[in-house]
């Protein structure tokens, strides 16, 4: 069952396009390493070890809130904890980013991937969740998150970051088949994972498909729409889902047929461009440059300002970036910009 507190809430609003008192804004990757206080914490414990303490990462989510003032929390966890369970090795080393041990480039890799339910192993997810909410106290909704079966496979595939993503193209150039059934696999556990944590108390989900912008359409279509359509059509009825991408200005369309009730926009398109082309019968998300935040507040105002113009008062827009907060982003800078967004959409 959804939980019905805070339904009222701007950003809840949005999502349904319904007209709000001033646009809702929060940031992705708000809880990061940008802050003294995170940094604080990451001196003391690994970057998975603070994910599995769910006292720590109910804090690491609340603490932007108090200090930015932003509409919603996301919950502080990571696309790739899902990937852990399944035995591949996955480990947060320093410097390098994520990286799985153990990638899987063919049909007995696949075979080899420990069978597990989500229900059960990922239950410090949903108790930071749930720690979250209370601590939380309905000030403002909280957004659970996973990665999107396409982003998660290609981690999955290449084993780290990639630039090119050559090993999991050659996979659905070469075995079709193994890719298929990758993602059928990936999908249900998304969609399970998603649903605990909206049993847990995640009032709205964020499905990240970061990398899909290094897709044709075609390839889109055929081999990822199928499997980002079905996690959302799998989504509890009631909680709304935000479908969020990068590069993917010449996909849109094809993101707008995977579902969800709200579409990310990078800053590599205007806004009120990328929103004729998903349509106005559903809410947008952006799309500010996360490198404008370190333009001095004048001009980050002027660049808020062109974004809520473009937006032009339309119900179901939600003010965020266009991707993740940059590590070294001044903190006054992010606050300008709540600021900013809130005065200036105030109706
Ligand atoms: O948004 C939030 O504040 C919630 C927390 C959150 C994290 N990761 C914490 C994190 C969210 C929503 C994510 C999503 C995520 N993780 C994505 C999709 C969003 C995007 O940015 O495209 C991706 C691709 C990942 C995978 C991942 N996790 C990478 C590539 C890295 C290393 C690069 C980097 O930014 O550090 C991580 C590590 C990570 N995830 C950190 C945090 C706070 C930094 C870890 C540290 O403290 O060293």
């Amino acid at each position: 069952m959804p939980n019905r507190s805070l339904q009222n809430h701007p950003f809840l609003a949005a999502c349904r396009r319904e007209a709000v008192r001033y646009t809702p804004v929060w940031l992705m990757r708000q809880a990061g390493r940008y802050m003294e206080d995170y940094r604080a914490l990451r001196a003391q414990y690994g970057f998975l070890e603070l994910c599995k303490k769910p006292d720590l990462a109910a804090e690491i989510t609340v603490t932007p809130v108090e200090r930015l003032k932003v509409d919603a929390a996301i919950i502080f966890a990571d696309i790739l904890l899902i990937l852990e369970p399944m035995g591949v090795g996955l480990e947060y080393s320093k410097g390098d980013g994520p990286v799985i041990h153990r990638p899987v480039r063919n049909g007995k890799d696949l075979d080899d991937l420990k069978d597990f339910d989500p229900n059960k192993e990922l239950s410090f997810v949903y108790e930071a969740v749930k720690k979250t909410r209370a601590a939380l106290d309905d000030r403002v909704p909280l957004i659970g998150f996973a990665g999107a079966p396409f982003t998660l496979a290609s981690y999955l595939i290449e084993g780290a970051g990639s630039r090119n993503y050559t090993h999991a193209k050659k996979l659905y150039y070469t075995a079709p088949e193994v890719w298929h059934c990758l993602l059928q696999r990936l999908s249900q556990l998304i969609t399970k994972y998603l649903n605990c944590q909206i049993a847990a108390g995640a009032q709205a989900v964020q499905l990240f498909d970061s990398w899909a912008g290094c897709l044709t359409p075609g390839d889109y279509e055929h081999f990822v729409l199928p499997y980002t359509r079905s996690v959302i059509a799998g989504i509890t009825p009631g909680v709304p889902v935000i479908s969020f991408s990068t590069g993917t200005a010449g996909l849109l369309k094809h993101i707008r047929a995977a579902g969800g009730d709200v579409i990310g926009l990078d800053w590599r398109i205007n806004l009120d461009e990328g929103w004729a082309t998903v349509g106005h019968d559903v809410a947008v998300q952006g799309n500010l440059d996360p490198v404008a935040l370190f333009a001095p507040p004048k001009e980050i105002r002027r660049r808020v300002a062109d974004v809520l113009d473009r937006a032009g008062n339309r119900p179901g827009h939600i003010f965020n970036l266009g991707h993740g907060v940059l590590p070294e982003t001044p903190v006054d800078h992010v606050i300008a910009m709540v600021e900013a967004v809130h005065e200036l959409s105030a109706r």
